[in-house]
């Protein structure tokens, strides 16, 4: 299959680029290093250093033989992106391309607009390519279980069956993100069901907790195809920032009460459920939405997780409460559903203790580089 990814220099985008290379697929990535750009704004460059998106391409074909094609270009730039899809024909495009912090959109007006203008253009864009270039593309969009909030009722799958005055109709299931970050995807998504609905596009939004993990078949290859990780409070999620923590001697920062449940998944499992996705697109016309998550922790549970194996590993971690600098829910009600990718065939990854102990392991290689001035919250919330 030809695929396109955008996004491709990303956490995500990279491994994705790797294994789908790897098992005979046509790939091209697009990325401008937004995320490389906004890591040196902000002081929050990752641990390990990485290659160029051209050098990582370049050593992927040393050692695996396939060819990745590497545009570097700005995916809002619509003249751009169609000379892409024009030119390369995807049958599938993985839509990775958004600005993805919480805490850098909720900064100050300007990384507010720039995630809004972002993220909202580029998803337009991808709309308007595959209508107007290669319109039986199946259109893979990465939204987030974000976008649901924490409601007090269960969260179905993309979609909930409303009854009033008698008569039934299934809507969007409601959804009340807590970042603007996350209120882009929730917008995104609205844009994809409109365009679904009035021009018949198809159409897979794929609600992902947060990954972690840094090791896959083809990035275990080779230590510069190293996975980017970032651990500080604007791009590091928080098993990221614990495992650093856990390293550098410092309490784990449980913000606030701990009680923060959310649904989490091993990067290999991102991997099978994009390609399951691609392996089973949706018809014209349809827009299907899949929670993609594999288990649920809370903070809590994830502080006494990665303590007990860091203990056990000869290190010293406490955690510790600090103030939070969110507004979200500390102890809430969570039920979100999660069967449609178990049903296209997905085997999950669990975070057991050898997978937090292979974590801790790769980050003490990197020990030295450790900023510890980029480990306490610099964004609040108000
Ligand atoms: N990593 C997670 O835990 C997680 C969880 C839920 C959802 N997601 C979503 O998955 C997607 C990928 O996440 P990630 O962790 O790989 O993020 P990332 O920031 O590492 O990757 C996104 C890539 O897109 C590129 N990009 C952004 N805007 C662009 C533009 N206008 N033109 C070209 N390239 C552009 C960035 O430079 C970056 O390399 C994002 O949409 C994110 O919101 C990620």
């Amino acid at each position: 299959m030809r695929v396109l990814i955008l996004g491709g220099d990303g956490y995500l985008g990279w491994p994705t680029a790797m294994t789908l290379s790897a098992k005979g697929h046509e790939v091209c990535v697009m990325d401008n290093y937004l995320r490389r750009l906004i890591a040196q704004e902000t002081s929050s460059e990752a641990l390990m250093p990485a290659p160029n998106l051209s050098d990582r391409a370049a050593i992927w074909k040393s050692l695996s033989g396939e060819a990745v094609r590497v545009v570097i270009g700005d995916c809002k730039d619509y003249r751009l992106l169609s000379e892409v899809f024009r030119d390369f024909q995807p049958e599938t495009v993985i839509h990775y391309a958004e600005q993805p912090s919480g805490p850098y959109s909720m900064i100050d007006f300007d990384a507010a607009k720039r995630t809004l203008d972002n993220n909202l253009g580029v998803t337009f864009n991808v709309i308007w390519a595959v209508m107007e270039h290669a319109p039986d593309c199946h259109i893979i969009k990465l939204g987030t279980m974000g976008e649901y909030g924490t409601p007090s009722i269960d969260i179905e799958e993309g979609w909930l069956d409303v009854e009033h005055n008698g008569r039934k109709h299934t809507f969007l299931y409601p959804r009340q993100a807590s970042t603007l970050y996350h209120t882009t995807k929730v917008l995104d998504t609205d844009l994809l069901w409109f365009y679904v609905r009035l021009y018949g596009l198809r159409v897979t939004d794929l609600m992902q907790g947060p990954v972690y993990g840094l090791s896959t078949d083809e990035a275990d290859r080779d230590e510069r195809l190293l996975l980017n990780f970032h651990y500080d409070d604007i791009f590091g999620t928080v098993v990221n920032r614990f495992l650093v923590q856990a390293v550098a001697d410092i309490p784990l920062t449980v913000y606030g009460k701990g009680g923060q449940i959310r649904g989490y998944l091993n990067l290999k499992d991102t991997l099978q459920c994009v390609e399951l996705a691609m392996n089973n697109p949706v018809e014209k016309g349809n827009l299907r939405i899949l929670n993609q998550f594999t288990e649920r922790f809370s903070v809590n549970e994830l502080a006494d997780k990665i303590q007990r194996v860091g203990n056990d590993m000869g290190l010293n971690v406490q955690a510790k409460s600090i103030e939070n600098p969110r507004k979200e829910q500390e102890e809430h009600y969570y039920n979100p559903k999660h069967h449609g990718l178990l049903e296209l065939g997905l085997k999950p990854h669990y975070m057991t203790d050898e997978v937090v102990a292979q974590m801790l392991e790769q980050v003490i290689r990197y020990k030295d580089r450790i900023d510890t001035r980029k480990i306490m919250p610099r964004v609040r919330w108000s």
